[in-house]
């Protein structure tokens, strides 16, 4: 069978993934009424740590409960109708310089946004998408972290190669659950173990040799 030179390409080269953080209690709650049910402020150093500087994809609803985007980051915000974020919002993007031409990304996506702001020397960037089709993890020079919520996770899980996950050691009222992924990926790592949570790494399974012959992740 001949290959097109994209699927040559693509067989030959190593791909990029997207990664995913998230918490969880023991009964799967990541939100309730729209915020994060615990406060648990080493759990928190721990995310920015290990986003910063990267890229955080969020849910339009995560970001509206964030109220401003994660400083030293680029903030990519996934809503399927942009325009309405943006005016919605002037208190937020009113204080950001407005990109049209995507001049941090290797291609220029057709329906981006792309604000800006710099403070003390560092970089903050938010960028809006309508769809999730049209992420390509490639086209980004650092690492891109899934940061939720349930619906994006929901979505994007199986494109993922990895899985930092927090797990809060108690059941949590919420009404906002992370998705079922214990098939899809092998725990790998015990990152951290204190009182009250465990940071654990998972790994696709489909990128651990011994799980399997195949070595890509469905895109
Ligand atoms: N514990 C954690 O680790 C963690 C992390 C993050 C969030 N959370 C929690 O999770 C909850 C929010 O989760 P959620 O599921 O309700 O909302 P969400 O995933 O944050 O946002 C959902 C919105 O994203 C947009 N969207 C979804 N799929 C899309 C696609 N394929 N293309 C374009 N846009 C798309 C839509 O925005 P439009 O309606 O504008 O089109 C949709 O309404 C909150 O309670 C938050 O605190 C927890």
């Amino acid at each position: 069978m001949l290959l097109s030179f994209g699927q040559r390409w693509r067989e030959n080269c190593p791909m990029k993934h997207f990664k995913a953080i998230a918490a969880m209690s023991l009964n799967r709650v990541i939100g309730a009424g729209g915020k994060i049910p615990w406060h648990l402020p080493e759990d928190f150093q721990w995310f920015k740590e290990t986003t910063m500087g990267n890229v955080v994809v969020m849910g339009r609803k995560t970001f509206e409960s964030l109220g401003k985007p994660l400083p030293n980051r680029k903030n990519l915000i996934l809503t399927r109708h942009p325009q309405r974020l943006i005016h919605q919002h002037p208190e937020i993007f009113g204080q950001y310089h407005e990109w049209r031409s995507g001049r941090y990304l290797k291609k220029a996506y057709q329906f981006e946004f792309h604000f800006t702001k710099t403070n003390k020397g560092q970089q903050t960037d938010i960028l809006i998408f309508n769809s999730l089709e049209k992420l390509n993890p490639s086209d980004f020079p650092t690492e891109i972290f899934i940061c939720g919520g349930s619906e994006i996770y929901e979505q994007t899980l199986p494109r993922c190669s990895d899985l930092y996950l927090t797990l809060v050691k108690r059941e949590v009222a919420g009404d906002a659950f992370f998705p079922p992924f214990e098939d899809r990926f092998v725990q790998v790592e015990e990152i951290r173990d204190t009182p009250e949570f465990k940071i654990l790494h998972y790994r696709h399974r489909s990128l651990i040799p011994s799980e399997g012959q195949v070595t890509q992740v469905p895109e």
